[in-house]
């Protein structure tokens, strides 16, 4: 048996040098055919800027692998962030409720408005971001936020200037690369030119030295952050608000682990006195009610946040939605309207209780192993230091000697090189049979 959530992922086959859905012929199969009309259209050249592979069907690909040389072995995904467990009934049945209505005249809906529909917006404002001041106006529900950080690439278009958490999640830069905001890769390095890598190290408690970063007009920032965990502190997230102040920079803020924290550290960016003139918050109930496959998130542009013109970004958003977006699936809004009900929301943290006391189980191990481990308290993602090794090296080993899927640091910028990340989304039994197989290992 596969104890993983990487079950789509089983559906595939491996060739050596690729790998391709079933039934759908491998990229080497593929230049084997005989093509008898070729078009004249040119590839896109930012397309050609990206690398081969984004880092998770890669690990994907290495995952099956491993299962085809070890066909009885019991592999326990704590790669991917996919969750895992049932969403609550209270939800699915709104949902049900919602979706049994569409065939009656009385229940029927089409289009919603491109924005969210009202009474959502309105929870979101008052549940996620009550005494913040955030606006249900300012609030455009979403199909998630992967999507929405491709949205605001291209509102922002292809002229502007990034920066970006060294590690951090692969979207911003892989987004950033598609909408021609960089130049090429530089191998030596491991970085695109034109982007500002922020290093967050346990050396400087996982927030970069302004000091030493040049002015950009964005940064995208991750709180609590994948892959390293880290929560940053009022402290660090005002030092953050002040330096976009001060240089003019929009800061996207993504703040999809929210419901993951449980000190003081800040949820959203808005408990950030003067963070409205400078930041967009992202987030979504994907990894808070396990929406992964529903596909429900927001995006919130407030009214104060302006171009250097004065022309209010919120409006330029609206039209981006509008004309890129038509709304989010009424079915899944329904669903995002219960979670945000009391009841549904008692509900969905006691099933974030649940990969937060995975998660604990995770940083106990490595910690009993006297390896540095970071993040797990204010996070699913546990962040362990193997000094002097390289990521895919650690990966390697911890794959074959105990068939765990872990994601190599380097895969998340090169400032994760000789970290791995494990993911606490999986179901318990598998998290403790992980735990005694790593200790078995690293011990
Ligand atoms: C930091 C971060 N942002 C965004 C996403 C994408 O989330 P969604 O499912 O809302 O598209 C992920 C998914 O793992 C993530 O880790």
């Amino acid at each position: 048996m596969i104890l993983n959530t990487f079950a789509f992922m089983q559906t595939r086959m491996i060739t050596p040098n690729s790998f391709s859905w079933k039934g759908v012929p491998s990229c080497s199969t593929r230049h084997q055919m005989k093509i008898a009309c070729r078009t004249k259209v040119p590839r896109n050249a930012n397309m050609q800027k990206l690398r081969n592979s984004y880092l998770f069907p890669e690990i994907g690909m290495r995952q099956e692998a491993h299962m085809e040389k070890y066909p009885d072995a019991k592999v326990i995904s704590l790669g991917i962030g996919d969750t895992t467990e049932p969403i609550p009934n209270i939800i699915t049945s709104a949902m049900a409720e919602y979706s049994l209505a569409l065939s009656s005249y009385e229940g029927y809906t089409g289009y919603g408005p491109e924005q969210g529909n009202k009474p959502l917006r309105k929870a979101i404002a008052e549940t996620i971001y009550a005494d913040m001041g955030v606006k249900e106006s300012e609030v455009f529900v979403s199909d998630g936020t992967q999507c929405d950080i491709s949205r605001i690439q291209l509102l922002l278009g292809s002229d502007v200037t990034i920066a970006v958490q060294d590690p951090t999640f692969p979207a911003y830069v892989d987004s950033s690369i598609i909408m021609g905001q960089t130049g090429e890769y530089i191998e030596s390095n491991g970085k695109y030119e034109g982007v500002e890598y922020m290093r967050c190290t346990p050396e400087n408690l996982f927030f970069p030295d302004f000091s030493r970063i040049p002015r950009t007009d964005v940064i995208f920032f991750c709180s609590p952050n994948n892959p390293t965990g880290h929560a940053a502190s009022r402290e660090q997230l005002q030092q953050l608000v002040e330096v976009a102040r001060r240089n003019g920079s929009i800061i996207v803020y993504d703040s999809v682990y929210a419901a993951y924290i449980s000190d003081d550290s800040p949820r959203s960016i808005y408990e950030i006195p003067g963070s409205k003139e400078v930041a967009i918050e992202i987030a979504s109930l994907s990894k808070f009610a396990g929406f992964t496959g529903v596909r429900l998130g927001w995006t919130v542009v407030p009214e104060e946040l302006q171009y250097s013109d004065g022309f209010p970004v919120g409006k330029d958003f609206d039209r981006i939605m509008c004309t890129c977006f038509n709304g989010a699936s009424n079915i899944a809004q329904a669903g995002g309207l219960a979670c945000l009900s009391e009841q549904g929301y008692k509900a969905i943290q006691e099933v974030v209780n649940v990969y937060k006391e995975n998660a604990r189980i995770l940083r106990d191990t490595f910690s009993s192993m006297d390896l540095e481990v970071y993040g797990g308290t204010n996070s699913p993602y546990i962040w362990v230091h193997f000094p002097g090794r390289r990521s895919w090296d650690v990966f390697e080993e911890i794959l074959e000697r105990t068939h765990v899927i872990t994601i190599p640091g380097c895969g998340f910028g090169p400032g994760g090189e000789g970290f791995i990340r494990l993911s606490s989304f999986n179901h318990k039994e598998c998290i403790l049979e992980a735990s005694e197989r790593l200790r078995g290992l690293f011990a």
